[in-house]
């Protein structure tokens, strides 16, 4: 007995040996020692490429990690008829027909009363610009402020419910409570849609809301951020799906902003009917002023075209530049002759007004317009026909018109990245 019990302890620690020294070898081996602390949900499907950390799913528990989350701000009347607003980021589309949202708040929220006894609410999107009144509206409650009167924004009594909606926020949904749910820790209020309201402004000429236009609020983890770019239509992945791209490559994340523009701009021939400001127009030339030139010169004059007969006389008579009939506004790039200096500076009006045009192009893209490169110079016929329809002095040799305006979304970044074009020594 004695001496069994002996041999089951030598036993152990022979066990007990081998293991530690099998996982010091793991350890010493030439693998990345990259394994999580959780086990990876997957690790039979991971490749035997190690290096592909991205395919490594680590478990985080249960976390509210889904994205993108809304931020609605949610309007409702108290037993008095007191408008309030709530931010709600636990809300959504649940149904089609009828058309139906989910909000969920919870019991200390005053809005869980507000809704319960009125059984209304209406659904304020935000856009990016809003950001500031949406966080108000989930930081304070209307136990203890009115919303409205400290952020001057104005309640609009509801046309078809009995809930208030925010004039200043873009789309607004008014619904009627149809069912609610207690699931925990919120109550989840089903609201059946009655209408939606949106602001012209944000509207395609088909009546639907342009995304680019309203630029909604995303709410992410404790921060909030602004949309990304168009990427692609509903569908495309069917056609294109097989060996190419969906979309332009975006695997490469860009370290800046700048990156993210220059990547994302792109030739746009196709424009809404959307009028562009005189300070967006301001806000490009800066931009195209801001470009080197040779012996700090600056050769050029800008001359920006808004008339819509100018537009159209132009854009009748230039072979490539037929887009004018939609843009709103045309930036014409010309060399100043008296500017660019003696014979030997004077050559390099070109590349001084080509810098400009390409820093009025990423200006273009930064601020979600749109704009293409259409080139007069050095085609005699074209830019005799700018020179003609602008009266342009002698001095003034227009390089390019680039037609501007609010993209419709057709046109997308080519992917132009060839290695081959690289010559490393
Ligand atoms: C971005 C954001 C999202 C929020 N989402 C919710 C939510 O979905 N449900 C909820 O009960 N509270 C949510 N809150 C908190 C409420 O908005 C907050 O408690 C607010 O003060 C309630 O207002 P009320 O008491 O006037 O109704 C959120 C707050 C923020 C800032």
């Amino acid at each position: 007995m004695q001496k069994s019990k002996f041999l089951n302890i030598i036993l152990a620690a022979t066990v007990l040996v081998m293991a530690i020294l099998l996982s010091t070898k793991d350890d010493s081996s030439d693998k990345p020692t990259t394994t999580p602390a959780v086990k990876s949900e997957n690790a039979q499907l991971t490749t035997s490429d190690s290096t592909m950390v991205p395919f490594k799913k680590i478990s985080l528990g249960v976390k509210t990690e889904v994205y993108p989350k809304p931020a609605f701000v949610i309007g409702s009347y108290d037993k008095e008829g007191k408008p309030n607003i709530m931010t709600a980021a636990w809300a959504g589309i649940c149904n089609s027909d009828p058309l139906s949202i989910a909000v969920s708040m919870r019991p200390a929220t005053y809005s869980y009363g507000n809704l319960t006894e009125t059984k209304s609410f209406t659904v304020n999107i935000p856009s990016a610009e809003l950001a500031k009144y949406v966080d108000y509206a989930g930081r304070l409650s209307g136990k203890d402020v009115d919303k409205f009167k400290e952020t001057g924004l104005t309640p609009v009594k509801g046309e078809f419910v009995n809930a208030p909606y925010v004039k200043e926020f873009p789309i607004v949904i008014e619904c009627e409570v149809t069912a609610f749910h207690d699931l925990g820790s919120h109550r989840q209020f089903i609201g059946k849609v009655i209408d939606v309201k949106a602001d012209e402004a944000i509207l395609n000429a088909d009546g639907r809301v342009n995304v680019n236009l309203l630029n909604p609020l995303i709410y992410g983890g404790g921060n909030y951020y602004e949309t990304g770019r168009f990427l692609a239509k509903v569908g495309e992945s069917l056609d294109e799906i097989d060996g190419k791209p969906f979309v332009p490559d975006y695997s490469q994340k860009y370290a800046n902003d700048a990156l993210e523009v220059i990547h994302s701009r792109k030739s746009v021939r196709h424009f809404t009917d959307q009028p562009v400001s005189k300070q967006q127009i301001e806000t490009i030339l800066r931009a195209g002023m801001a470009a080197p030139t040779a012996v700090n010169r600056q050769p050029w004059a800008f001359y920006v075209v808004t008339e819509r007969e100018t537009l159209d006389a132009l854009g009748e008579q230039l072979p490539y530049a037929k887009m004018l009939h939609q843009a709103q506004a045309a930036i014409v790039v010309c060399g100043d002759m008296e500017k660019a200096g003696n014979l030997k500076d004077k050559g390099y009006w070109v590349q001084d007004c080509s810098a400009a045009t390409e820093n009025i192009l990423l200006a273009v893209e930064s601020i979600g317009l749109g704009a293409v490169w259409t080139a007069s110079y050095p085609y005699d016929d074209r830019t005799k026909v700018v020179i003609k329809e602008l009266n342009l002095p002698g001095k003034h040799v227009p390089l390019n018109v680039i037609p501007i305006g609010y993209p419709t979304g057709e046109d997308v970044p080519k992917d132009k990245w060839k290695p081959g074009n690289i010559i490393w020594r």
